[in-house]
């Protein structure tokens, strides 16, 4: 059998954000985002309901890494081997957060773990918004589909392509969700932005309101996204990146890859588009 992270029903765990001022961004995340937050040695542990994220010392903007849990040790195993299999050198990653990870580097020096959730502190209370994908910066669509589809067995659901052919965007999902991983291609490389899956448009709702009562202005939405037919809000941290909150996320059961041209209407169905390139 050829493992692949959708035979591991992988899902985004957690990521960690690299900031120069990791106290500040930590506390944010802790309101704005409704997480609990936690000094564990240099680094801050934001936990909220099903989201996770991990703030260390660094470079603004910058991914330390995106961790992904596997359904069971079985399928991690797997996946470990299907990854040293196609040369990826997966190595041993000790994580705050999950057991039995390894890491991997992609095409443009991205971190990603793979491993077995660890279970979350009891009693965490807050808006729904289990962390739900994360959305690279590339100079090279193609090279991260190779790498995540190719090698580790991502299903890509949806691509947009420009006028002259090449890819702008590619969706790949490592489960039933549309998107767990996907990237726009940009004039740099990193995050575009990660997401906090609310499931119902009156979350979104309950989520503006609570951001309005710290004085927090969407950046982009309401609207809906094309690819994924997700709702969407975003807001701007202050180290600079963007979040989502998203609701109503296509699920996917089996149909083949969509197409979709380089367009605002694709980024937006209702209203304004914010291209990437
Ligand atoms: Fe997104």
């Amino acid at each position: 059998m050829t493992y692949s992270t959708l035979h591991a029903a992988a899902y985004l765990h957690h990521i960690e954000l690299e900031s120069s001022n990791p106290a500040r961004l930590a506390k944010f995340y802790g309101d704005a985002m409704q997480m609990q937050v936690e000094k564990h040695g240099d680094v801050f542990v934001c936990h909220g309901p099903q989201r996770r994220l991990i703030v260390s010392k660094g470079q603004d903007k910058k991914l330390a890494l995106g961790a992904f849990a596997c359904r069971d040790a079985e399928a991690l195993e797997g996946l470990r081997g299907r990854a040293a299999k196609e040369g990826l050198n997966p190595q041993d990653a000790p994580s705050l957060l999950m057991d039995k990870a390894f890491a991997v580097i992609d095409p443009d020096g991205n971190r990603i773990l793979f491993g077995l959730a660890k279970k979350d502190p009891e009693g965490l209370k807050g808006l729904k918004g289990p962390t739900q994908h994360l959305t690279l910066a590339t100079h090279d669509p193609e090279a991260i589909e190779a790498f995540y589809a190719g090698k580790l067995g991502f299903a890509v659901s949806d691509r947009v392509r420009k006028p002259n052919g090449e890819v702008a965007t590619i969706f790949t999902r490592s489960n039933h969700e549309h998107h767990t991983l996907a990237c726009f291609r940009s004039d740099r490389v990193g995050v575009d932005h990660h997401s906090y899956e609310a499931g119902e448009w009156n979350v979104i709702r309950d989520w503006c309101d609570h951001l309005a009562t710290l004085d927090i202005q969407l950046m982009w939405g309401p609207g809906r996204h094309g690819p994924g037919n997700n709702l969407f809000i975003f807001i701007v941290d202050p180290d600079g990146n963007w979040i989502e909150i998203s609701a109503e996320l296509e699920i996917i059961h089996d149909r083949p890859v969509k197409e979709w041209p380089h367009a605002e209407r694709t980024l937006n169905l209702w209203g304004k588009g914010i291209l990437r390139s």
